[in-house]
């Protein structure tokens, strides 16, 4: 049957009760298969029969094309409606080929490198099966010991919102049937990223002010973007779990955003209202989740116990489920899932869509563009000439830098440093020796003399340090957030031995990188940056390519300091003293200052740039009018290179405290060498708005500032007046 033919609202009125909860029920697809008989331990722990997995509306968590074309020609047998299942997965950062993690892609300021990845990433997972990705994750993050501030794009909501909405038009593309394209679902809904003390699934209050503000701006914009679909988060937010949360899910999102997508639980967070101690029952829990919008439930059991009671007995109206599960087949019609319910997914077309040279060369760009040097006494690059060249530690040959999340990539597809190098400089000797673990408790010493040898007698020492993959991510969180295990102790002994080591450095998160900054001069940040990764960091290396990466997420001076971000409100008794100084009655630390060591937007180049001039076209705004700004950059070197342009602005006076900068523009740019560009911003009154004490989103006349640079180092500044 064409697609255009489906009448779904024909096809509900021919489903049962029960069918139609199944629409509504999401189990993994080790269920599903041939095999699944096996798996009747966890389903029995659900309360499910597997004689009801013919019922299921969507699955998630496969592997491939050739399962999923399996289960789905089994259920359509047994399926008496012939609905195709909706096939779901989290392709976070890439399906096979995998690019660098969204923090990374925050870091690269550049959202058609954000597209470009995505859109590869739809066209490998939909060949592999996906027919709906959980991505992209716009929680907003402040602190870096929560594991999951890697699937961000971090401390910025503007920036956050740029990229989140970047991932859903590439991702779904202008129509969802085509088989390059699979819909998103932004999550999480909201506020995760505010767990309390940066531990995963810890508690979040926040005022609302603050929440609308910071938080809530990346969700909208997705949704503003076409999202198909949302999930709410698992926490708390201000006493109420988000699936519970009806002010949260009723009147923001619904009533104000008008979101009408499908709404789908996270992993058991149904279930988890009991142990929030919200509820002890389940029929309960299902209508509080129904009522709050949640269409599909995702592996717990509440809607497949309950739903028909709760519509029988007139406590959830059979129009109101009607609606959730025609949302629900309206995603399956827009899929093109009635007339292709593979969506055109193979294993052939897997194979050779998966992992080509093209998709490979997008990851590696991906990663040269994410790459951030965070300092550089003139080390870097380093010349190709060089004889000899020393790679010590955990991360000199490892492949694995994929970092959490990574799907179907594998840690053998990964070109590691040392296979980047060799392959890039086939005549140098190059000397591996990891000489210590990453991990916290491998504190053996072995292998650090062997180290110490090959740095000594190397021209150049690239020492790769980091922190495992498996140290962020979901349940990931650190409360120290330094290199761990002896990696410090390696770093100090090497260096005594040869002054001439550049740092290469791998995470998912910022990571405290003081008493490193001071014994190394160049360090070169790559955060986990996927399948191409040991290729880009011998192209930054040996300066092949530049690196433009910007720092989206403050790398603090101590863990102290965390939450530490840019935009932080301006506070009644600022220090005025040097950072380093503690000074008595102001806001500040004893023993280490209040700013970061490297602050959100900072990132060198191997060129120079040299900012200009910053001019407005006139000093004066009304509500109707606009400002343009402009903003002029030499490339002061013979090198060419990329330049992220940021425009940041202050409110001066307010009726509330406001932040003492927010991003409001950014352009990345290209510029060769000796080039001068003028780049030009557009800045009107929504931009200068913010949420007064009643949550009301309103600007207030007066004096503002515009600036350039990067946070806490901002070159350029003007202001003009708000009439
Ligand atoms: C739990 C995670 O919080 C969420 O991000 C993910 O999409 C689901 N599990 C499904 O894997």
């Amino acid at each position: 049957m064409a697609r255009s033919d489906v009448d779904v609202k024909k096809l509900l009125a021919q489903m049962t009760l029960e069918e139609k909860v199944g629409q509504l029920v999401q189990l993994n697809a080790m269920f599903l298969g041939e095999s699944s008989a096996e798996i009747t331990g966890p389903l029995e722990k659900l309360g499910i029969p597997q004689s009801y997995m013919s019922k299921l509306g969507s699955t998630l968590n496969f592997h491939g094309a050739q399962e999923m074309m399996d289960i789905q020609r089994k259920h359509l047998e047994e399926d008496r409606n012939h609905i195709p299942l909706m096939f779901m997965m989290d392709v976070i950062h890439g399906f096979r080929t995998i690019f660098p993690i969204p923090l990374g892609l925050g870091a690269s300021f550049d959202p058609e490198t954000v597209k470009e990845c995505s859109r590869m990433a739809a066209r490998e997972a939909s060949a592999g099966g996906v027919q709906v990705t959980f991505t992209p994750m716009v929680d907003y993050v402040r602190d870096a010991r929560w594991g999951r501030v890697m699937e961000s794009c971090g401390e910025d909501p503007y920036l956050n919102s740029v990229m989140g909405a970047a991932q859903v038009e590439a991702f779904q593309g202008d129509d969802l049937a085509d088989h390059d394209n699979i819909a998103a679902c932004v999550k999480h809904f909201a506020a995760y990223g505010g767990a309390e003390a940066g531990r995963d699934y810890n508690t979040v209050e926040i005022s609302e002010r603050l929440l609308r503000e910071y938080y809530l701006p990346a969700y909208k914009a997705c949704i503003d973007a076409g999202v198909k679909m949302l999930m709410p988060s698992f926490n708390s937010l201000n006493g109420v779990p988000s699936i519970a949360n009806k002010w949260l899910m009723n009147k923001v999102l619904k009533d104000e955003w008008g979101f009408d997508g499908v709404i789908i639980s996270d992993y058991n967070a149904i279930g988890e209202l009991k142990k929030h101690g919200i509820t002890d029952d389940m029929r309960l829990g299902a209508k509080m989740a129904f009522d709050c919008g949640c269409d599909i439930e995702m592996m717990s059991s509440s809607y497949y116990k309950h739903l028909a009671d709760l519509v029988n007995d007139g406590e959830i109206s059979e129009q109101k489920l009607d609606e959730a599960v025609l949302r629900v087949l309206e995603l399956k019609k827009e899929l093109g899932l009635f007339e292709d319910p593979y969506h055109g997914a193979s294993p052939e077309k897997e194979n050779s869509v998966c992992l080509t040279p093209e998709h490979r060369d997008i990851a590696r760009r991906a990663a040269e563009a994410s790459a951030v040097l965070l300092k550089n006494d003139g080390i870097l690059p380093l010349s190709e000439d060089i004889k000899r060249i020393a790679l010590v530690g955990p991360f000199a040959a490892t492949n694995e830098i994929k970092g959490s999340w990574s799907c179907n990539g594998e840690n053998e597809d990964c070109v590691s440093v040392y296979e980047g190098i060799r392959s890039l400089l086939p005549n140098a000797e190059i000397i591996v020796a990891e000489g210590c673990s990453a991990k916290y408790d491998e504190l053996s010493e072995e292998g650090i003399d062997a180290a110490v040898a090959a740095a000594k007698g190397a021209d150049a020492v690239v020492l790769c340090l980091g922190e495992p993959q498996k140290y962020s991510g979901e349940g990931n969180s650190r409360a120290d957030i330094g290199l761990p295990g002896i990696q410090m102790q390696l770093a100090r002994k090497v260096i005594a031995a040869n002054p001439n080591a550049v740092a290469l450095t791998f995470s998912g998160r910022p990571l405290v990188l003081t008493e490193l900054d001071k014994l190394v001069p160049a360090i070169l940040h790559m955060w986990f940056p996927g399948t191409e990764g040991g290729s880009a960091a011998a192209d930054l290396l040996f300066g092949r390519a530049n690196p433009s990466g910007k720092v989206p997420m403050s790398f603090p001076k101590a863990v102290g300091q965390c939450p530490i971000y840019y935009n932080h409100p301006s506070t009644g008794r600022p220090k005025s003293k040097p950072d380093e100084i503690h000074q008595p009655y102001s806001s500040n630390y004893i023993g280490c200052g209040n700013l970061p060591l490297y602050p959100f937007g900072h990132g060198l180049s191997y060129s120079s740039f040299v900012y200009e001039s910053l001019e407005l076209d006139t000093d004066t705004m009304t509500k109707d009018s606009e400002i343009t700004v402009s903003i002029t950059v030499l490339n002061d070197s013979d090198r060419a290179g990329k330049e992220v342009v940021q425009l940041y602005m202050h409110d001066i006076w307010a009726s509330a405290v406001r932040p003492i900068q927010s991003l409001i523009a950014f352009e990345k740019t290209e510029l060769g060498a000796h080039e001068r560009k003028t780049i030009t911003f557009k800045v009107r009154e929504p931009m200068l708005r913010f949420y007064d004490l009643d949550c009301n989103h309103i600007s207030e006349p007066g004096e503002f500032t515009l600036s350039t640079g990067c946070a806490d180092h901002l070159v350029l500044t003007k202001s003009f007046t708000l009439k």
